[in-house]
């Protein structure tokens, strides 16, 4: 297994394992949670639960990764010898396949409104209610996108963890950055930027009810990847010397530093339009931000062009990034347990999400009274079924697995790289009380919750 490569600097890490967490649950499902759960006290119940939550979780699925320096599957199996732990193995990949199925789609629409904001046409869209649903309701074109997104991500995978992941994170994550501090700028002088800052920062707790506590908990786990496998296969190519907690940090840091970006892109600019609701849902980014480009710069002009181009490049780039870890995790296992070339995995992989892409694609339209799993198009069961029950139980399952099942030696021994790193006694304690109490309890509340409602 020596061959199978590792991340090779402390950036390169920071920014791939950033580009697996940041995607369209920062860009597109944030600002949609954002608008429907009433502005800033879901910001702020966010981040509690990112900071509470999400540091300790990535960390803890980074100590199983590295320690075990294999796929998802073989590393619960390899600490857990003959014990049914490796089953969360199993689940984070069936989990990171369905996921790839419907997030290509949904990327694909994005790969589609970037190039037709490249050609000009989209400045021109009158009706962009009516322009999406033409598109996602064609037989042929949603495929094609999809599987275009599936095929780039497969360009980058085949290249390998060094040459392809780390250097694509490398030039890609900056890229998004300086993208999205400059829509940022431009949202931020538009009219209606005052309105937008008040919606995101000025909190009215009145609107703070169980339902937004719970959907803020699953928001960060979606947007940190957490409890899908992803994380531990990146960990699984860290060198011994990276410091665990710090990279948590900063790549929580970081994802949520997207997250609020893109809430200063879009609220500034919903607001500055009369008659659009923030509460807009999943069309926010498809039908609502169109109409609104057109209608703040005008259709056709130059200013419309350099900011819906801008934004729909900056949403494939984060897509990207995410979709390259979600493969690169099922492209592993092949290699790592049956000795599989990159190449050959890659490709196992990247048919399977394209057979499920299109199944995918194609509940929108044909087959979608066609092809319907217990009253859900394919499209939404896929969704449903991640979201909603492997997400959460795999999640239940790792947070026990780190605290209770594995060694507290063995664990202390990963975040302190061997006893080289001294860590506050409070930061110890800490991350065993949320991972042993804190995370299960919370995470079962959610699934609890959204099974009865
Ligand atoms: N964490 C990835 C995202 O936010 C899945 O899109």
């Amino acid at each position: 297994m020596s061959d199978r490569g590792s991340f090779t600097t402390r950036l390169g890490i920071i920014l791939a394992t950033a580009g697996s967490a940041v995607g369209l649950g920062n860009i597109w499902r944030f600002p949609v949670e954002t608008g429907q759960q009433g502005g800033a006290a879901f910001i702020i119940v966010y981040l509690a639960c990112v900071l509470l939550l999400g540091i300790p979780m990535m960390t803890a699925e980074f100590a199983i990764g590295r320690r075990a320096h294999t796929d998802i599957a073989s590393a619960y199996q390899q600490l857990a010898p003959r014990q049914p732990w490796f089953l969360t193995g199993y689940a984070g990949m069936l989990c990171v396949t369905l996921i790839l199925g419907f997030y290509s789609v949904v990327a694909g629409w994005i790969l589609k409104y970037a190039l037709d904001a490249l050609s000009g046409t989209m400045s021109f869209v009158t009706d962009s209610a009516a322009y999406f649903n033409t598109f996602t309701q064609s037989y042929y074109l949603p495929v094609v996108f999809a599987l275009l997104f599936i095929v780039l991500t497969h360009a980058v995978i085949k290249r390998g963890i060094q040459n392809g992941i780390e250097r694509f994170s490398k030039v890609m994550m900056p890229v998004l950055l300086v993208l999205m501090i400059a829509l940022a700028a431009g949202s931020l002088s538009m009219s209606g930027a005052a309105e937008g800052l008040a919606f995101l920062l000025r909190p009215d707790f009145s609107k703070l009810t169980a339902d937004v506590v719970l959907s803020a908990l699953g928001q960060a786990f979606f947007s940190l990847s957490i409890a899908i496998g992803c994380l531990s296969t990146y960990a699984s190519y860290f060198k011994r010397d990276v410091n665990l907690i710090k990279t948590a940090t900063s790549v929580v840091a970081l994802d949520t530093a997207v997250a609020i970006l893109s809430g200063f892109i879009i609220f500034p600019a919903v607001f500055s339009v009369e008659n659009v609701n923030p509460d807009a849902g999943p069309g926010l980014v498809f039908v609502t931000l169109p109409d609104i480009f057109g209608k703040l710069f005008g259709h056709g002009s130059f200013a419309g062009y350099v900011f819906a181009l801008m934004f729909y490049l900056l949403l494939t780039l984060a897509a990207l990034t995410s979709t390259i870890s979600m493969h690169e995790e099922v492209t592993t296992f092949f290699c790592d347990r049956f000795g599989m070339s990159r190449r050959k995995a890659a490709t196992i992989m990247t048919c399977t999400s394209m057979v499920l892409a299109m199944l995918c694609a194609l509940s929108y339209g044909p087959l979608h009274d066609e092809l319907v799993i217990g009253g859900y198009t394919v499209f939404e069961s896929f969704d449903f079924v991640t979201a909603k029950f492997i997400m959460p139980l795999s999640g239940i399952v790792l947070s026990l697995f780190v605290g209770w099942r594995l060694d507290r030696e063995l664990v202390l021994d990963e975040l302190t790289n061997g006893g080289t790193l001294s860590l506050p006694r409070p930061v110890v304690a800490g991350f065993f009380f949320i991972i042993r109490w804190l995370a299960p309890i919370a995470i079962a509340t959610i699934f609890i919750n959204e099974l009865l409602s």
